[in-house]
């Protein structure tokens, strides 16, 4: 296949094992809920949401109607729109069978009203703020209300009750128990009364760091994708990395002492040395906060990033030897494995101060996504 400038190839199967590992997690009929919001965090949402199934996620979450509907007949799976709704969204989700999000009474008669005049039941899930101060009620008394409002409504089916942590990725942090607690005491409130409703919370770091928070369903996204929770290195809770980003060496050049590369001439060669020339840069989502400040691997050595990261192109310091001439059109791992040499979207975020799910939902439409999958095919994303 022929690939550009730079390419994202993800692991279908990586996201597959990830998701049987997650479950491995959980006692016998908890549900898992992959969360492909964002385009699957970057990996590509339709392809990732058929791989997350085949590993044994039963529903998938999205953060708009918009999102959820590119999976409408593409993937066999409940949808869940996490996010706060318009009325016009609210309308096409009742029209597409979608699961909703609501923490208003009058939303949820104002869903209840429009699935009666298209002969459907609106799906709801109630949302408490047990502390993560966005959106849900804070009032568990008034929740409740809004729990009544939807099992009342002859157009509503009441299908679940959620909340989100805050800290379950700070381990060691007593909030989580906190968050925990509050939604724990309403959620068992609510299950006396309605003992079909759904309760689920656990994003990722909750999952894996207590048995407790699982309740009946869990909500995750990154460690779908292969990557840590808690920043650290995946492989060490065996996770396996879905995405790999590379690009190739389009030119080599000399750089003699005293000369440099790139914009303000943030790199200047104090000594004979070769950059080698990557056509990949923040246009594409490799962030020019990863100026002289990271690494790519090639011709499976680790090499340092130098200069400033251009929109469309970065330099590596490839050393004295001539040899290194040699090295144009060779691949170019960003994030990913080359021979023995592993650069984890983990160790990006670190040098950018951020998280790792930045890094990848931070990757560009401009990089195409390849997805493969056990058959050993590639396939652009879009193509068939
Ligand atoms: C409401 C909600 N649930 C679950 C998740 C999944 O979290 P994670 O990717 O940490 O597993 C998210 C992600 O942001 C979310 O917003």
């Amino acid at each position: 296949m022929s690939v550009g400038r730079a390419v994202a190839r993800v692991n279908l199967d990586a996201i597959t094992c990830n998701c049987e590992r997650l479950r491995a997690e959980l006692a016998e009929g908890v549900r898992l809920c992959a969360v492909v919001k964002a385009d699957a965090y970057g990996h590509g949402a339709i392809e990732s949401a058929r791989a997350a199934v085949a590993g044994g996620a039963t529903w998938l979450a999205l953060a708009s109607v918009a999102e959820a509907r590119e999976l409408v007949g593409e993937v066999e799976a409940r949808l869940l729109v996490l996010g706060p709704l318009r009325l016009a969204e609210v309308e096409e989700a009742v029209l597409l069978d979608m699961d909703v999000v609501a923490w208003q009474e009058d939303l949820v008669a104002f869903a209840g009203e429009l699935a009666r005049d298209v002969g459907k039941a609106a799906r709801v899930h109630v949302k408490l703020d047990t502390g993560m101060g966005r959106f849900g009620v804070r009032d568990p008394a008034r929740a409740s209300r809004v729990v009544a409002a939807a099992a009342a409504h002859p157009h509503v089916e009441l299908v679940g009750v959620m909340t989100h942590f805050a800290t379950a990725d700070e381990r060691g942090d007593a909030f989580f128990g906190e968050q925990l607690r509050r939604f724990a005491q309403w959620a068992g409130e609510i299950k006396r009364a309605h003992p079909h409703v759904l309760a689920h919370a656990a994003n990722s770091a909750a999952v894996l760091r207590d048995p407790a928070a699982h309740f009946d369903m869990v909500r995750c996204g990154v460690a779908v994708y292969g990557m840590d929770p808690f920043g650290e290195d995946p492989l060490a809770r065996d996770l396996e990395p879905a995405l790999e980003l590379s690009s190739y060496v389009a030119a080599v050049k000399r750089c003699g002492p005293g000369e440099s590369t790139g914009y303000g001439r943030r790199f200047l060669a104090q000594a004979e040395t070769h950059v080698g020339l990557l056509p990949i840069g923040y246009g594409d989502g490799w962030r020019r906060g990863l100026s002289n400040n990271g690494e790519v691997l090639v011709a499976g050595r680790r090499r340092p990033l130098v200069g400033t990261v251009s929109m469309d192109s970065v330099a590596v310091d490839l050393g004295p030897d001539p040899g290194v001439l040699e090295l144009v059109d060779e691949p170019a791992v960003l994030v990913g494995r080359q021979g023995e040499e592993r650069i984890t979207a983990e160790d990006v975020a670190r040098r950018l101060d951020t998280i790792n799910y930045e890094i990848t939902c931070g990757l560009t439409a401009r990089v195409p996504r390849v997805h493969r999958s056990n058959a050993g095919m590639e396939r652009l994303a879009g193509e068939g």
